[in-house]
């Protein structure tokens, strides 16, 4: 159905001519109104115009197609009258105008829907004022009755200034408390029109802008990024039919099966009730007294027990839907889906050693990363993809659709690439903007459309729901970071900081005064729910229950582990180890084993003697005895090693170390060579400032030893010359430094005469198996240029796990 046309501008009424004699010279400030139609005579016309206007809408003519199914599927558009301009207007004193009340509202818009350039301030070469914009003469001194005698309460800058100090701070969320958000775009590869009508997908080259943030679960606001915790990955699209959040995780399951449940599993998670620790961690009794108790979550565990849970960077992790949503097309079709982000970096992790001392040396290791790489030009980029199933494929999965804690692997339903997202622009100011941001699952837009998922329905619920206690109350859409670049016109008035000023008298709808409008949009335009699945053998009876197939807690868990490449497997086995070893209970340790047995035997030998059990415990009753075979029972696209990435070492932080005595070409070539690969190489010394080389010029280190210890980067390289050497070697950090980096697997280049550090620092010279090490490259000839190759070849690697044991022999 075509977009009617917005009423047109009655134009009798305004004019902005001439002053009547009464007003003051400028002009300003007064009533302007046509000589020939003074106020008496408008007001009768108003009446009349709005009389016939009313009359012309003798009944609601929509009102019949409010029943029956077929209505609701397809509601139609809203009646509306052509009115002037003149019914609509709330006051006939709209006409005047000044530089504070502008003049009228633009026909038919809301301009708190436009870009952030309205609202973002620059105060360059400004002075200082109070927020009522009065100009501060002195700020640095309160007003006191004598200058030792006691400060007056009359000094309204002084007491405006602290009074709004005092209410800074705003609730923080719930859950991802702790997070960092950026601004970018999302481009579409090619139209999508086939299953979706949502308009990111409908044409080549369409860009949507996008806002995303990134957080921890579990952690307060000023907790550490690094914590072995599920990472938030909320996208919110401003497209042009609405914003749509898209808000997963970088893990495509969760915990839980009912929102119901939610509650739980968050007060299990956080600092304990009574002494409120430990702070962002899972690492203790009240989450393994729950986990343990609820035997969906295993599938879950096993991926917060992997390296995923402790991602090298934003920019490296893979993100999901996690829900099944559904994609509707303009002719009303719809499909299920799964959504997925897959890093053009690569997914890439930690390890837990690093994790741990990255928490003490840099709590913002994530944010900082985001921010460089945005700074530095090196924007994070992903792939969006979608898996496509119908209602007919789902019925037949061995596993249910409607279950989160369930995957579709992607040997069963290929991920189909849709387009990109780019992140490309800090923000300008972390509260206004990444604070105040408000995701909601409930925000989708014509062509997305939810599934019955039990954990999404609580979602659409809960999201709105608390920001209205974080931000304050019911008009957080208003805020610039959350409104819409569509328009958005309704009936919804009032609240706390309300910000838009409505125009006319009427604030519902049907109505006949306000010529109908802003009047129902109708299924050609507007959001139309599909209707329900509803399969024909479903008992259709109020219940507090669960599918069946929501009963098999393991085979997916089973499936994640067995796809796993050993050191993943070994590294999972050591994260549930650690894990249990912080929970003081041995009955939750031995309940928790018991239920890993159900997953794997192997894991739970292993995590069973890691925890020095006498014996591996029976395995927990299961739910359901015998689970339906699965279709895939090996799925490498869930291994980390699966998405190398196609960006080698770009942002990757490399530290060469110097001291006076350097031996300064050779470390700049590797310097150069690095940078010229995008890379960010760094200069670090004993201390700041400048280090003399052999050559007889200086050379500024970028960081000390002591304020950028060696696991804050990706690899290491070690420099020639005596005398640097000498004084390296006196100091103790080095030491820690050339460790961290080898206990952690990296790369590290190895100059002329640095071999005598190596061995100083005690590595081992071969790998366990004997073998040469392929991530310690000795490198004594300048002009050989194959060193540098290899190095930057090793480190785009990102780690030499072959290295690895456990314990750690360095
Ligand atoms: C698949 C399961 C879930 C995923 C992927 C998920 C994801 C997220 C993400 C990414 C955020 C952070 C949003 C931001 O950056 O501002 C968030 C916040 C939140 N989530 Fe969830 N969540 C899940 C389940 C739930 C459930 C079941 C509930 C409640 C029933 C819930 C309630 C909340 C609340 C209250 C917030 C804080 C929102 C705010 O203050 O802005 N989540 N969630």
């Amino acid at each position: 159905m075509p977009k009617k046309t917005l009423p047109k501008a009655g134009a009798a009424m305004f004019t902005k001519q001439s002053r009547p004699p009464s007003a003051n010279k400028s002009g300003k400030g007064i009533l302007s109104l046509d000589p020939a139609n003074p106020v008496a005579v408008l007001q009768a016309d108003k009446m009349a115009q709005t009389d016939a206007m009313v009359a012309a809408m003798p009944f609601n003519a929509n009102k019949a197609s409010e029943y029956g199914f077929n209505s609701g599927i397809a509601p139609p558009q809203g009646a509306v009258c052509p009115a002037s301009r003149l019914v609509g207007a709330s006051t006939l004193s709209e006409v005047v105008t000044s530089s504070k009340v502008g003049t009228q509202a633009t026909a038919g818009l809301n301009p708190g829907n436009v870009s952030l350039d309205a609202v973002r301030v620059d105060s360059a070469g400004q002075h200082l004022t109070t927020n009522q914009g009065v100009a501060i003469a002195d700020n640095q001194n309160s007003l006191k009755f004598g200058v030792r005698g006691p400060a007056l309460l009359e000094d309204f800058i002084l007491r405006e200034k602290i009074t709004h100090f005092d209410h800074e701070r705003i609730p923080e969320r719930i859950v991802h408390a702790r997070g960092s958000g950026a601004h970018g775009f999302f481009e579409c590869y090619a139209p999508f029109t086939q299953h979706t009508k949502a308009a990111p997908f409908q044409e080549a080259g369409k860009i949507t802008p996008v806002f995303v943030r990134f957080s921890t679960v579990a952690g307060e606001r000023g907790s550490k990024d690094t914590a072995r915790d599920v990472r938030g990955f909320a996208i919110k699209f401003y497209t042009d039919e609405g914003n749509w959040d898209l808000v997963g995780n970088n893990m495509p399951v969760f915990f839980i099966q009912d929102a119901i449940k939610f509650p739980d599993l968050i007060h299990a998670v956080k600092p304990e009730p009574h002494n409120q620790m430990p702070q962002a961690a899972s690492a203790h009794d009240t989450f393994w007294d729950f986990a343990s108790l609820m035997p969906e979550s295993t599938h879950m565990l096993m991926w917060q027990m992997s390296d995923r849970a402790i991602p090298r960077s934003y920019a490296t992790m893979q993100g999901f839907g996690v829900h099944s949503f559904k994609l509707v097309n303009a002719a009303g079709e719809s499909v299920f889906c799964k959504f997925h982000w897959s890093p053009k970096a690569g997914t890439h992790s930690l390890v837990w050693d690093e994790a741990v001392k990255i928490s003490g040396a840099d709590p913002d290791f994530h944010r900082r990363d985001l921010w460089d790489r945005i700074e530095s030009g090196v924007f994070p980029e992903w792939e969006f993809g979608v898996q496509v199933f119908t209602e007919e494929q789902a019925e037949a999965f061995s596993f249910d659709i409607l279950d989160a804690t369930k995957l579709i692997p992607e040997e069963l339903v290929p991920v189909q690439i849709l387009g990109r997202l780019v992140l490309n622009r800090n923000p300008d100011n972390f509260f206004a903007e990444t604070e105040q941001v408000a995701f909601c699952t409930a925000h989708v837009v014509p062509g997305i459309d939810f599934s019955n998922d039990p954990l999404l329905a609580g979602r659409i619920h809960s999201y709105l729901d608390t920001q209205i206690s974080r931000l304050g109350g019911p008009n957080f859409h208003e805020l610039p970071i959350n409104a819409p670049l569509a328009q958005v016109h309704n009936n919804q008035r009032d609240g706390i900081h309300r910000q838009a000023i409505p125009r006319g008298r009427v604030s519902y709808e049907p109505n006949s005064l306000g010529g109908g409008c802003p009047f129902q949009a109708g299924s050609a335009q507007g959001f139309v729910t599909v209707p329900a699945r509803q399969k024909a053998d479903d008992i259709q009876d109020k219940v507090r229950s669960k599918p069946e197939k929501f009963a098999d807690h393991f085979t997916q868990a089973t499936l994640f582990y067995n796809s796993q490449t050993p050191i993943e497997q070994a590294h999972i086995a050591a994260a549930f180890r650690f894990e249990l070893s912080k929970v003081t209970v041995p009955a939750i340790r031995e309940r928790t084993v018991a239920m890993l047995r159900n997953a794997s035997v192997a894991l739970a030998q292993t995590v069973a003697e890691g925890l020095g059990m006498p014996a591996l415990p029976d395995a927990m009753p299961r739910a359901l005895e015998k689970p339906e075979t699965p279709e895939v029972t090996l799925s490498p696209a869930l291994s980390l090693t699966f998405r190398h990435g196609d960006q080698g070492v770009r942002a990757r932080k490399v530290a060469l170390l110097m001291a006076n005595g350097v031996a300064g070409a050779s470390l700049m070539a590797v310097h150069g060579a690095l940078a010229a690969a995008g890379a960010v190489p760094k200069l670090i010394a004993p201390r700041i400032g400048s280090v003399k080389n052999v050559e007889g010029s200086p050379l500024i280190a970028d960081a000390s030893l002591e304020n950028e210890p060696g696991f804050l980067f990706d690899a290491l390289v070690l420099p020639d010359g005596q005398e640097a050497l000498t004084a390296l070697a006196e100091d103790a950090h080095t030491m820690e430094f050339i460790r961290d980096q080898y206990r952690h697997c990296k790369t590290i280049l190895v100059l002329g005469t640095a071999k005598a550090l190596i061995s100083q620092a005690g590595l081992p010279s071969t790998l366990p198996d004997g073998e040469a090490d392929p991530g310690l490259i000795f490198w004594s000839d300048i002009k050989d240029k194959k060193a540098i190759k290899n190095f930057v070849q090793a480190i785009g690697r990102h780690r030499h796990f072959e290295r690895e044991t456990d314990p750690p022999g360095v």
